[in-house]
């Protein structure tokens, strides 16, 4: 393997720089040349490739720090149809034209779909990262338990699971956490932990929105910010006991800290998020959110009066209010458990393409007696009988739905990745890059400027020169 090309796919996360510097540290010893497409699948479909040599004479260009959040690659939501098989081939032909021997996709379960089509005519083998931490299985056979049947439209299908498993242990995790995910719990549980001394001095009931669409492991590990209650998507909102409990923590310490998922469901199945929407000036749809539909749950259900009779606000408007940790989870400086654990599995993404491995996924396992570890296992483990990739979702074992909280074995899986995760130069990091005077005076100086220089392009097809510096 002589040349490589490694592409970010998908929403970015802090940890996307580390990962792809672990693959060019790791290709450099290897004596691997490494192309960065530009902006994901993306850079793929545009005739001219849009790309950066990322270790010319087997360094790395000084623009890759995996301490920098985002990707200096640019990423993209955009995929190939596996079922578009001219495009396919044209992409197909166009990395054959940059030398392209082997092909790494950082990316989550889209990005596999994305990936495996191109497995057929080079090796591909991805490097996992998400934010959501759903990239992976609870346990080895959990994609078998997926049945169908037909749906009431035809051609369509109605999937269910049987057999899932009420325990599961820790070593049984395939990839125990995805790299970016620690960081998004270090700013959410943050957040969470400013909100309370807000809450607590304006007796006001907070309702603070995490990401992590279907899957509730952003919203469990927000636990480390204190939250009084979690809601996670995988357990359906009871809004009788939720009410409840809302109302007894109230009374005693007249505030609540309420931690929810984006993608939490009522108990009818129907996503909070998505059921008090609102039309934009041009018509489009807003959702407003899972946090803000629960605000006027609660609102409609206490009651003004409530709050005017405790003399503590004159409107359950005013005493609940919500707020999303939004994007911040997702951007700035990865701690160093993201850091170190992307740069490994950067790297063994490499080691995997050069072992000849194809349609393969580089992982992080954890075990009791060795704690982690590499490892990989093939794209296809993580689909159903019917190929499809489901996100991997928080296993009920994990959370105590009669205190809202972590259970033991959730606790348990939490302190495995937290309890060193952040590293005394994360804490330095802080102390002198946050108020350093040049921030005043220095404008931001990101890293597509400087990028923007090194980024190649294919000559016209068939045409095999290398047009270089051009515009992209
Ligand atoms: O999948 C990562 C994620 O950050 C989700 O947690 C979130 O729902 C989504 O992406 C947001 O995507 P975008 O930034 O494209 O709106």
């Amino acid at each position: 393997m002589r040349r490589i090309a490694i592409l970010t796919a998908g929403g970015d996360t802090p940890a996307l720089n580390a990962t792809i510097y672990g693959a060019v540290a790791r290709a450099n010893q290897l004596k691997v040349e490494v192309y960065g497409i530009i902006k994901g699948f993306s850079g793929m479909l545009n005739p001219t490739v849009p790309h950066v040599h990322l270790n010319p004479l087997f360094s790395s260009i000084p623009e890759l720090d995996p301490c920098v959040g985002g990707t200096i690659l640019g990423a993209s939501r955009d995929y190939i149809d596996p079922s578009q098989k001219e495009v396919l081939k044209q992409v197909a032909y166009r990395l054959g034209r940059l030398g392209i021997d082997g092909l790494i996709c950082i990316g989550g379960d889209g990005t596999i779909n994305g990936m495996q089509p191109l497995a057929q005519y080079f090796p591909c083998v991805l490097a996992p990262k998400t934010i959501d931490n759903d990239l992976g299985l609870n346990y080895l056979d959990e994609p078998n338990e997926w049945i169908r049947e037909a749906g009431e439209k035809p051609g369509t299908w109605k999937y269910s699971r049987q057999g899932e498993r009420d325990e599961i242990r820790l070593d049984d995790i395939v990839n125990f956490a995805t790299p970016g995910y620690a960081t998004a719990v270090y700013v959410a549980a943050g957040g969470i932990d400013r909100i309370r001394t807000t809450a607590e001095s304006h007796r006001r009931i907070a309702i603070v929105e995490v990401m992590g669409r279907q899957s509730g492991y952003i919203a469990l590990g927000s636990a480390y910010g204190q939250p009084d209650i979690i809601l996670i998507p995988e357990v359906r909102m009871n809004f009788e006991k939720l009410e409840r409990r809302v109302r007894e923590l109230y009374e005693l310490q007249k505030n609540v800290v309420i931690v929810i998922g984006e993608g939490v469901r009522d108990e009818e199945g129907r996503e909070l998020g998505a059921m008090s929407a609102s039309h934009d000036p041009a018509g489009n749809v807003i959702f407003s959110g899972a946090a803000e539909h629960l605000a006027v749950m609660l609102g409609n259900t206490f009651g003004d009066k409530y709050f005017l009779d405790k003399r503590r606000h004159d409107k359950a408007k005013s005493a609940i209010f919500t707020r999303k940790v939004g994007h911040t989870q997702r951007g700035g400086r990865p701690i160093a458990f993201d850091r170190f654990y992307a740069a490994q599995l950067g790297g063994k993404a490499v080691e995997l393409l050069v072992q000849g491995y194809n349609n393969s996924i580089a992982t992080l396992q954890w075990s009791e007696q060795g704690g982690f570890k590499l490892d990989s296992i093939l794209a296809n483990t993580l689909r159903d009988p019917y190929q499809n990739i489901r996100p991997r979702e928080l296993h009920p074992s994990f959370y105590d739905p009669v205190r809202f909280q972590p259970s033991k074995l959730g606790i348990e899986y939490l302190t495995k990745i937290f309890t060193d995760a952040i590293g005394h130069d994360d804490v330095e990091s802080i102390r002198t890059s946050q108020f350093h005077p040049g921030n005043l005076t220095n404008r931001y100086r990101g890293f597509n400027i400087s990028m923007h220089k090194r980024i190649q392009r294919l000559g016209g097809e068939g045409d095999d020169d290398l047009a270089t510096g051009a515009t992209g």
